[in-house]
C-alpha cells in the first residue's frame, strides 16, 4: 500500500487533474517575494509547473514513486524535512477553505480500485501504444485515447 500510494502521488505530480488554480484576493494587500499586489488581484496559480520544476523535484520529468516513500534521501535536492520540496508545490487537490472535498473519497477510491485490480491483473499498455502527452481542457486529459491490457494473474 506504500507503494500504491507513492505512485498515486507520482502520477498527481506528472499529471495533475487540475493543472491550474485561481484565488481572487479581494480584501487583503499580499507580498509575495518581493513583489507587492494591492488588493482585488486575480492569482493564477500553475500547479502543473511547480510539480514539473526541477528546483523542487530531482529528476522532475521522470516517473519516480520511490521519493514519496519515506527514508529515501533522493527525493529533492534539499536536506531538510520530511518531504524536501516546499509543501505547496505539490497540492493536487488544492488546499485550505476552497480545498477539494472530494479528497478522501477520491483517495479512497483509487486506493480500493488500484489494489483489487493489481492484485487480479498485469496491466500492459497495447502493443506499439504511442506516447501519450496530456492536454488541458480545463482539467488535464490525455492527448490521445489510452488502451490498456489486463492479462489475468495466475
Ligand atoms: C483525483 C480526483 C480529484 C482531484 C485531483 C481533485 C482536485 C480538486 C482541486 C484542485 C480543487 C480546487 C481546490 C482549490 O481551489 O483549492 C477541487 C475542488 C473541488 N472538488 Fe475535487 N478533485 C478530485 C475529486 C473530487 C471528487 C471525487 C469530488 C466529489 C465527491 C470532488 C469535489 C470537489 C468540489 C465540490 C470542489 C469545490 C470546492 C470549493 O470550491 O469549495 N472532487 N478538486
Amino acid at each position: 500500500m506504500p507503494f500504491l500510494k507513492a505512485v498515486i502521488k507520482e502520477t498527481l505530480r506528472l499529471y495533475p487533474v487540475v493543472p491550474g488554480n485561481g484565488r481572487f484576493v479581494s480584501e487583503d494587500e499580499v507580498v509575495v517575494g518581493n513583489y507587492w499586489f494591492p488588493k482585488k488581484t486575480p492569482f493564477h496559480l500553475c500547479h502543473y509547473s511547480l510539480c514539473h520544476d526541477e528546483d523542487q523535484f530531482e529528476d522532475a520529468e521522470l516517473f519516480k514513486p520511490e521519493r514519496w516513500l519515506r527514508g529515501d534521501s533522493s527525493r529533492s535536492k534539499s536536506t531538510t524535512g520530511s518531504y524536501n520540496h516546499h509543501p505547496y508545490s505539490f497540492i493536487p487537490f488544492g488546499l485550505g477553505v476552497r480545498g477539494c472535498i472530494g479528497k478522501r473519497v477520491a483517495e479512497m477510491e483509487m486506493y480500493f480500485a488500484l489494489s483489487r485490480l493489481m492484485q487480479k491483473f498485469e496491466v500492459q499498455p497495447e502493443p506499439g501504444a504511442p506516447v501519450v502527452e496530456p492536454k488541458t481542457r480545463t482539467l488535464l486529459i490525455p492527448g490521445k485515447p489510452i488502451n490498456l491490457r489486463f492479462l489475468p494473474r495466475a
